[in-house]
């Protein structure tokens, strides 16, 4: 963040789910660096030199949001802040490759874990109480431009991004409705460079992979994990305060419409 104070967050207490790696990662560092306690909450071993503190946690498992949550605030006393970032593409199945198992795995970690984060992270801060004098609280869900057009596949991939950034405008006006002083927000990331495209870099190299991928963003390159780790800071802290049931495109212009490059192509 632009001219952020490094004390911003100072007193907060943050989790970031999918923490380990990736955007995660970066979302991590950048809520820790302007003064938060972050939780990085994966279900793989964050590096050993990331700032914040690891939780071994599945959001696809309710018993491990209990377990979480009831860390949190026994040693923090709080929460603010809840990123659920966690996801898998889970392959790039289509409508008549995807069996029901790959399915209902994909839509476990990618669409229940969000609800179930919701769902637990409103109870952890109504029960720490709102931070004072204004009561403020914010979940960002990470979502994907996979929710807001369509592709052949992967299939599961876009339904479950899809029930996210629905399940956010929900969520957003239950806690208006309620007054809880919880915003709740959705993210929704173009190409990123992060190991969830190991399996292409792995292909065709991580260069060409890359250049590949970029091609099909307007901007003409894929983002790295802090431009999206950028927007999520903006979204958790209270300089989006009168931000809520919104939905953030971070795509270089992927979804914007069609571009020179293709159907107007004059290059
Ligand atoms: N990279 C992209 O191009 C892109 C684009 C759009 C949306 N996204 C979304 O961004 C989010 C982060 O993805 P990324 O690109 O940083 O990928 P990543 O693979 O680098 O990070 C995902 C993290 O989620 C963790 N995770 C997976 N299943 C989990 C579970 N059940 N419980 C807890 N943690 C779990 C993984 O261990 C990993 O650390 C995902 O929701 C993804 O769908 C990514």
């Amino acid at each position: 963040m632009v001219g952020a104070d490094m004390s911003e967050l100072s007193g907060q207490v943050a989790i970031v789910t999918g923490g380990a790696s990736g955007i995660g990662a970066a979302t991590v560092a950048l809520l820790a660096e302007a003064g938060a306690t972050v939780v990085a909450a994966d279900i793989q071993p964050a590096a050993k030199d990331a700032p914040g503190r690891f939780f071994n946690h599945d959001v696809a498992a309710e018993d491990s949001w209990k377990a979480l949550l009831a860390d949190v605030v026994a040693r923090d006393g709080r929460l603010d802040i809840l990123v659920n970032n966690a996801g898998i593409t889970g392959g790039w199945g289509t409508v008549e490759s995807t069996t029901v198992e790959q399915w209902r795995r994909i839509e476990a970690v990618d669409s229940e874990g969000v609800f179930l984060g919701c769902k637990y992270a409103i109870e952890g801060m109504k029960k720490t109480g709102p931070r004072k004098p204004a009561p403020k609280g914010s979940i960002v869900n990470v979502s994907s431009v996979a929710a807001l057009i369509g592709s052949a596949g992967p299939t599961a991939y876009c339904a479950a991004k899809g029930a996210v950034r629905l399940l956010s405008k929900s969520v957003a006006l239950y806690c208006a409705e309620k007054q809880y002083g919880i915003r709740c927000n959705s993210v929704h990331p173009g190409g990123v460079d992060t190991p969830i495209f190991n399996p292409l870099w792995q292909a065709v190299g991580r260069d060409k992979g890359k250049a590949m991928l970029g091609e099909h963003h307007p901007i003409g390159r894929i983002a790295e994990p802090q431009d999206l780790g950028e927007l999520i800071l903006w979204l958790a802290s209270d300089r989006s305060s009168f931000v809520t049931g919104a939905e953030f495109v971070a795509d270089g212009g992927l979804t914007s419409g069609l571009t020179r490059r293709g159907l107007f192509g004059t290059r």
